[in-house]
């Protein structure tokens, strides 16, 4: 079976979704912007052949130099894992009348606006919402809602430029503070917890579920620095909280139409137990969500993920044996990271059930936590009771402590007296 499988090495994880398709059979071609001899050595292995394009977010010229490269060979399936190229990778799907979900389908998996028109079609609770150009239909809208509410980006990621606004004020500020977006969103608030619900499907059932507790909401997770954020997948799926939201999922993916691969969808519960539909891509979380996944069962969905989508079948065993908590870690400062502390006492603490430590050591510039969930690295922990799993995430949260210090001048400065 030949593969066409779009950025094999970036993001990082992408690598572990090559390995994946080489296992189950499958001959890979890459196509991705990163040079050739700057690929890391282990996805070079793994491809059979691979081709540099300039820009690869550039769709037009992607597909033509792809159809020239491949010209006169079979491909049987083109595949990507990564939100912006989704849409690339159905298109090239389309030119070559290939097996998989269509332009059109994968469009509501990857317009805001569009997915909750069509998931609402179906019946199911999504968020009152607009789509909003200007100044004056944001002002409609918000008065047509009501407070509190919440203006995004329709092509929005991160939380980047999404705001909570619950008064004439914060409307205001809001406003002039997304001058830049062209298009967004103004939807009602949800109150309530947040969760996800990821699945591995095959013609749009899910062959694997999964659902993770966001701790705090990604809203806060992106916005208050201080903040660890934590997410925990729940071992337990057939408690009753969470029924309405898997429920939910399952008739999300109907009302969308997908096909066969990973799907990643969040959700809120409201105090009062009713789930409500926040958004969903096809292809898996980021953050390292299908590790925890890995860790949640003792599996490997990676290699899981490639026999579905070459070969229609899911045949890992995944019994639910944790609850993984993952924690994020921001250091305080800025520049390098000078010190960890409380790392060794939390190891002591947590024992065997830490499986993960890979906080950026010191001498390591610190990343911007506003660009990257991950933050200046993560630890992983995990046990089959749930509390336990919470007081040990929450203990990394609060004990462990990161720090940077911009580097020291040199060149001979002195300081003032
Ligand atoms: N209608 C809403 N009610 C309550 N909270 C919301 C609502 N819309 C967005 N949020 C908050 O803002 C966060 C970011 O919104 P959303 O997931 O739609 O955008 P995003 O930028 O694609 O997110 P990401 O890439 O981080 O998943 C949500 O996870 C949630 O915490
Ligand atoms: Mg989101």
């Amino acid at each position: 079976m030949r593969v066409v499988f779009l950025s094999p090495a970036y993001p990082p994880e992408m690598v572990d979704y090559t390995r994946g398709l080489v296992e189950v059979g499958a001959e890979v071609y890459g196509v991705g912007d990163t040079p050739r001899q700057a690929l890391p050595p282990k996805v070079r292995e793994l491809l059979h052949d691979y081709l540099q394009v300039p820009r690869i977010m550039d769709e037009d010229d992607v597909i033509e130099r792809v159809s020239t490269w491949l010209r006169g060979k079979t491909i049987d399936r083109v595949l990507s894992n990564w939100e912006p190229l989704v849409i690339l990778a159905a298109r090239l799907r389309e030119r070559w009348r290939m097996p998989g979900m269509s332009v059109d389908t994968v469009r509501g998996f990857r317009d805001k606006q569009l997915m909750k028109e069509r998931v609402k079609a179906a019946g199911l609770r999504v968020p009152r919402s607009r789509r909003v150009k200007t100044e004056h239909e944001t002002r409609a809208a918000a008065e047509e809602i009501g407070f509190p509410l919440i203006l995004k980006p329709i092509a929005g990621a991160g939380s980047a430029d999404t705001h909570k606004v619950t008064s004439k004020a914060e409307l205001d500020a809001a406003i002039k503070a997304m001058r830049g977006v062209p298009e967004a969103s103004c939807e009602e608030y949800i109150e309530g917890e947040e969760f996800t619900y990821d699945t591995i499907s095959i013609g749009g059932k899910p062959a694997y579920e999964n659902v993770a507790a966001y701790l705090p909401k990604p809203l806060e997770m992106r916005t208050l620095q201080w903040v660890s954020p934590v997410i925990i997948t729940v071992r337990d799926m057939f408690q009753p909280k969470l029924q309405g939201g898997i429920a939910l999922g399952r008739k999300v993916l109907e009302a969308l139409g997908m096909g066969d691969g990973f799907t990643h969808m969040e959700w809120y519960l409201t105090p009062k137990g009713e789930a409500v539909f926040g958004e969903i891509g096809c292809r898996p979380g980021g953050a390292h969500i299908v590790d925890q996944m890995n860790y949640t069962s003792d599996i490997d969905l990676f290699r899981e993920w490639a026999r579905v989508v070459c070969h229609g079948k899911f045949l890992a065993h995944a019994p639910r044996k944790y609850n993984v908590g993952i924690v994020f870690k921001r250091a305080l400062g800025e520049g390098r990271i000078t010190r960890i502390e409380g790392l060794g006492a939390w190891l002591k603490e947590c024992g065997p059930w830490v499986v993960e430590e890979k906080l950026l050591r010191p001498g390591t510039p610190r990343r911007n936590w506003k660009h990257t969930l991950l933050s200046d690295g993560h630890v992983v922990v995990r046990h089959p009771d749930w509390d336990e799993a919470y007081r040990m995430s929450f203990l990394a949260a609060t004990n462990i402590r990161m720090y940077a210090e911009p580097p020291k001048s040199s060149g001979g400065a002195t300081e003032a007296s």
